[in-house]
């Protein structure tokens, strides 16, 4: 008799903790997400990949901007020795959606500091692209990317 009402509560403890398991498990892999804005910029006037290809100098040190709105700089990252940059930003303060109408990319570091032949005034500024997402265990990642950087000669 002492055996089975044990059963009974192992049975009872187990059908309420799975359920409570799964809605936290839920919980974590709804969190555990992020936005990941990344590129990399070469040293031309549009920051592109010139007519020499993978030849084409990078642009290292370069502030990356992303601002948002009436131009408010939300998040930034300086490209590395490769001219890669990578911003990571929680979904929980960004809704990906109004991140992709209302953002933009912008390098305020001169082009001449990387090619004096290149203009020492205005700036390269790009709109944001959605390439994917990449799933990671309980990690999901969208992947955002610069649509195409264009030089202004002077920046908004
Ligand atoms: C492309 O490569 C050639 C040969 O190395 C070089 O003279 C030229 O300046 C390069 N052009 C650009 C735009 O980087
Ligand atoms: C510097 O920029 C000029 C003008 O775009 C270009 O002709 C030249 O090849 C560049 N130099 C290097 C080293 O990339």
């Amino acid at each position: 008799m002492a055996l089975k009402s044990v059963l009974f509560v192992c049975l009872l403890v187990a059908t309420i903790a799975a359920p409570i398991a799964n809605a936290q498990l839920g919980l974590i892999g709804s969190l555990l997400g992020l936005i990941r804005v990344q590129g990399t910029l070469f040293c031309t006037l549009n920051g592109a990949m010139g007519v020499n290809g993978t030849a084409t100098p990078v642009f290292p040190n370069a502030l990356v901007q992303m601002q948002c709105g009436a131009g408010n700089v939300v998040a930034s990252a300086t490209t590395n020795g490769a001219g890669l940059f990578s911003i990571l930003l929680d979904p929980l303060q960004f809704v990906l959606s109004s991140l992709l109408t209302n953002c933009k990319l912008v390098v305020n570091t001169p082009l001449s500091t990387c090619n004096v032949s290149l203009p020492s005034v205005g700036g390269l500024q790009s709109a944001l692209q959605l390439v994917g997402n990449t799933v990671q265990g309980l990690l999901s990642i969208a992947n955002v990317i610069p649509a195409g950087f264009q030089f202004l000669p002077s920046l908004p």
